[in-house]
């Protein structure tokens, strides 16, 4: 009797356990990783071509009119340009001189293209809706960064003009876009040359400053840098006014609890149904295990069956005990 109770608890639960995998909540996520594998051909290659032969890798030869012979010499790392990261940019399409001056054709360069001025990023893209750059641009002159911008800061220091890409935020490349919107950051933060460039401020040791972050590694590969450092905005995909400091998230709560403000910010390109799948953070949990923050609802309801099929067996035991 005791028995047969016994197995048909067991069997409810498995049964259960079978259902929920049925429908998908134990889901092993297979998709196929999706690339932009077809080559790009731009329509300037041939005229960008007498850009690269210079520009595209660490030497370059020209002729030296005055010896009347060809001269090797090596070209400035911050001067070359990587075809390949080109040709998978944003502006892939363009031709180097729609941005630079035609004159640049020539070489030696006339020493006033120097002061050429740049076209902005809102200039081209004014009034655009699918990536809100007016709000960017409004949000961006609220930014830390803005009072650098008479030393020269502007939208291209964080946008390479060369080989920015924008990044689709998926479960699959995930961790490629924390890892390249980070370098985005560290590319001042860890290289003191440039940052020198822009303040007279000491050198910011980044990894001292957050040294407070348990396992800091672990954290800088799983958030951005800009999860912690800007405010959230419901309306713009990606937030760009960077807060002063004192402002940063600090609080380990804001990310690991329920609602979790990761869901706001690094997960919020993901769909709704993605988001809920049984856990209240499913898309979280996919990714990494962020403590307090993943839940599953099936899994509480579960041990809660579980707490009655056992409240009930000692119940029938005590019963069956009582009544010998
Ligand atoms: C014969 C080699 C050669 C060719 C061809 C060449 N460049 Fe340059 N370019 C250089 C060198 C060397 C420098 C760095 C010295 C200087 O600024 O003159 C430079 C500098 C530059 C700069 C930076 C100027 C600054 O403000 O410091 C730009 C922009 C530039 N080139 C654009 C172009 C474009 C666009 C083309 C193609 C239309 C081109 N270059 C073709 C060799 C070349
Ligand atoms: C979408 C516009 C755009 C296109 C297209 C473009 N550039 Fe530039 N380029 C810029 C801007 C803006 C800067 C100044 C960046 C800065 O100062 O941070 C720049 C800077 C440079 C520099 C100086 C290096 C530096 O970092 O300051 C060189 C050299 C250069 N470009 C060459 C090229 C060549 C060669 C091509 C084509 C293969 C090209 N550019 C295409 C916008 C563009
Ligand atoms: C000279 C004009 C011009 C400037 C300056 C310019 N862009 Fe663009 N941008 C374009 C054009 C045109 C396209 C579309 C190119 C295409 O479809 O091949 C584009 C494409 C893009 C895309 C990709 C959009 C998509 O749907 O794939 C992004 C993102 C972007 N630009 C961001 C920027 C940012 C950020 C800046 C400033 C740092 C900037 N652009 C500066 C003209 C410009
Ligand atoms: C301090 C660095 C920084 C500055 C300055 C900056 N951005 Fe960004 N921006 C980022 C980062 C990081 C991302 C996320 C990149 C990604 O994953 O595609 C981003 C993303 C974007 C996107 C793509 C949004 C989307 O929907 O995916 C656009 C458009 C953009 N920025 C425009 C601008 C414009 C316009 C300016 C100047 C007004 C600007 N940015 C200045 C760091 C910066
Ligand atoms: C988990 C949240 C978090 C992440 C992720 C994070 N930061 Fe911070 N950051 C902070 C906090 C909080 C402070 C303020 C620390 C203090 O003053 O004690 C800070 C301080 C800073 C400062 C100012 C240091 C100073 O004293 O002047 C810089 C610069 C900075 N962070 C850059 C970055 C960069 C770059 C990244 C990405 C590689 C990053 N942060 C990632 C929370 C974060
Ligand atoms: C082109 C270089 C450059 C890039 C890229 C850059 N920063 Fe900065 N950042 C600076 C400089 C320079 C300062 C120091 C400003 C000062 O106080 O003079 C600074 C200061 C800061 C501060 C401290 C502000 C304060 O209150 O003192 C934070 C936080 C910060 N940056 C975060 C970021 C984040 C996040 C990113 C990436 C999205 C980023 N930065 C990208 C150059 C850069
Ligand atoms: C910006 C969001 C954010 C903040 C703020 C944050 N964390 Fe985390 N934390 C994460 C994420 C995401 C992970 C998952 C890392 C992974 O992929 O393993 C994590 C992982 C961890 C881990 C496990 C790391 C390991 O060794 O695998 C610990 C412990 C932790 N956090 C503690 C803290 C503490 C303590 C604080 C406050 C001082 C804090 N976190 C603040 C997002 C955050």
């Amino acid at each position: 009797m005791k028995f047969s109770i016994f197995r048909f608890l067991i069997l409810l639960v498995f049964t259960l356990l079978v259902s929920l995998k049925a429908n998908g909540i134990f889901r092993v996520q297979s998709e196929s990783i999706n690339q932009d594998s077809a080559a790009f051909i731009s329509p300037y290659e041939e005229d960008n071509q007498r850009c690269f032969v210079c520009h595209g890798q660490s030497k370059y030869t020209y002729k030296n009119e005055t010896l009347g012979r060809d001269i090797k010499a090596l070209m400035f790392s911050e001067r070359i340009i990587r075809k390949d990261e080109y040709y998978q940019s944003n502006h892939k399409s363009f031709s180097c001189t729609d941005c630079h001056s035609s004159e640049y054709a020539n070489f030696p360069h006339a020493g006033e293209l120097r002061m050429e001025p740049r076209l902005n990023c809102i200039d081209c893209h004014g009034g655009d809706e699918t990536y809100h750059f007016d709000g960017i641009e409004e949000e961006y002159k609220q930014s830390t960064h803005f009072k650098l911008e008479e030393e020269g800061f502007s939208c291209w220091e964080c946008h390479d003009p060369h080989t920015y890409k924008i990044s689709k935020r998926t479960s699959q490349n995930l961790k490629e876009t924390i890892a390249y919107d980070n370098a985005i950051c560290l590319n001042c933060h860890s290289d003191f040359d440039r940052f020198e460039l822009l303040t007279d401020h000491e050198e910011i040791n980044i990894l001292k400053k957050h040294d407070w972050l348990p396992n800091q590694s672990a954290h800088m590969a799983s958030v951005r840098c800009i999860e912690c450092h800007t405010q959230i905005n419901e309306n713009l995909p990606v937030a760009h006014l960077i807060k002063p400091k004192t402002e940063a998230v600090k609080r380990c709560n804001e990310c690991h609890s329920q609602n979790s403000m990761l869901m706001a910010s690094l997960y919020k390109f993901e769909s709704k149904e993605k988001r809920k799948d049984g856990f209240f953070n499913g898309i979280i949990l996919n990714q990494s295990y962020v403590i307090g923050a993943n839940r599953n609802e099936y899994l509480n309801f579960m041990s809660l069956i579980i707490f009655g099929g056992i409240l009930a067996v000692i119940g029938i035991h005590v019963f069956f005990r009582i009544n010998k």
